[in-house]
């Protein structure tokens, strides 16, 4: 479902990824650990195209980019329809309701019609537990609120992919443990997700996968029994500060 091949990425002539060599099953939530600076912003960002490196393949819900050609703005938009972001700072207009945030995507992307919109937003409200706030103005709302909009608004898209950037790091320890929640239930709907955390706890809650980077390096990859068997030093003294 997600496969990365010999990524290298810098800003500038500064080298922030190196030759990185990843995989993702369909269903799978791969969880990217590392300490500040490592390079997992830049990796996923990639993973959606907000960042372009310039050396290495990407494949990702059907899609195949190879990053030694140009890519074209067309597939860079049809990848965008398969493959959601949400971030730390939920990036939700201001000025639009919760259910114009939701339905503007589909409607003005999708051409999907108004009425249906609307009725797939319900739906997707209730399914986050944000039933009633649809007329809600995002800044109205409390954080874990507003990253469950954020959720529900990505996956109005009906995403084969959701990319998440430090979901939690805003978040208290209880809405926290809901998003970790969120993030299972989707798996078990065969949508692939790949996760950027600092916290631990969170990433044992939804791992199928790790991926922990140092300095632009993965440098330990492996199934979740990596946080009982971690391999190398560098990862195990992660784990235990
Ligand atoms: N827009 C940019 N321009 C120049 N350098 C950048 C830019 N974004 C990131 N970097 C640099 O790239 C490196 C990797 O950054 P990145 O944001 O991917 O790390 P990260 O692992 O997500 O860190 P954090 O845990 O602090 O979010 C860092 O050295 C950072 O300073
Ligand atoms: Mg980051």
């Amino acid at each position: 479902m997600i496969e990365l091949k010999n990524i290298e990425y810098g800003y500038g002539n500064h080298i922030v990824l190196k030759n990185i060599n990843l995989m993702a099953k369909k269903g799978s939530v791969l969880v990217l650990l590392g300490p500040s600076g490592a390079g997992k912003s830049s990796l996923v960002r990639i993973m959606n195209l907000l960042e372009k490196p310039k050396v290495g393949g990407l494949s990702i819900a059907g899609f195949d980019f190879d990053f030694t050609k140009k890519i074209a703005d067309d597939d860079i938009r049809a990848l965008r329809q398969k493959v959601g972001m949400v971030f730390q700072q939920y990036h939700l207009w201001p000025h639009k309701t919760v259910m114009e945030n939701l339905i503007y995507a589909p409607t003005q992307l999708n051409k999907m019609a108004k009425a249906e919109a609307i009725a797939q937003a319900d739906k997707m409200l209730d399914r986050l537990k944000l039933s009633g706030l649809g007329n809600r103005f995002p800044l109205k709302l409390s954080g874990g609120q507003q990253q469950r909009v954020a959720i529900a608004r990505a996956l109005m898209m009906s995403p084969e992919v959701l990319l998440f950037d430090e979901p939690t790091a805003a978040l208290d320890p209880e809405i926290t443990s809901q998003v970790a929640e969120i993030i299972n239930e989707l798996s078990t709907t065969g949508i692939t997700q790949v996760v950027v955390t600092h916290d631990v706890d969170f990433a044992k809650k939804i791992a199928t996968d790790i991926v922990y980077l140092e300095n632009g390096q993965t440098v330990e990859v492996g199934s979740r029994d990596h946080f009982d068997n971690p391999v190398t030093q560098e990862f195990k003294d992660y784990l235990s500060h």
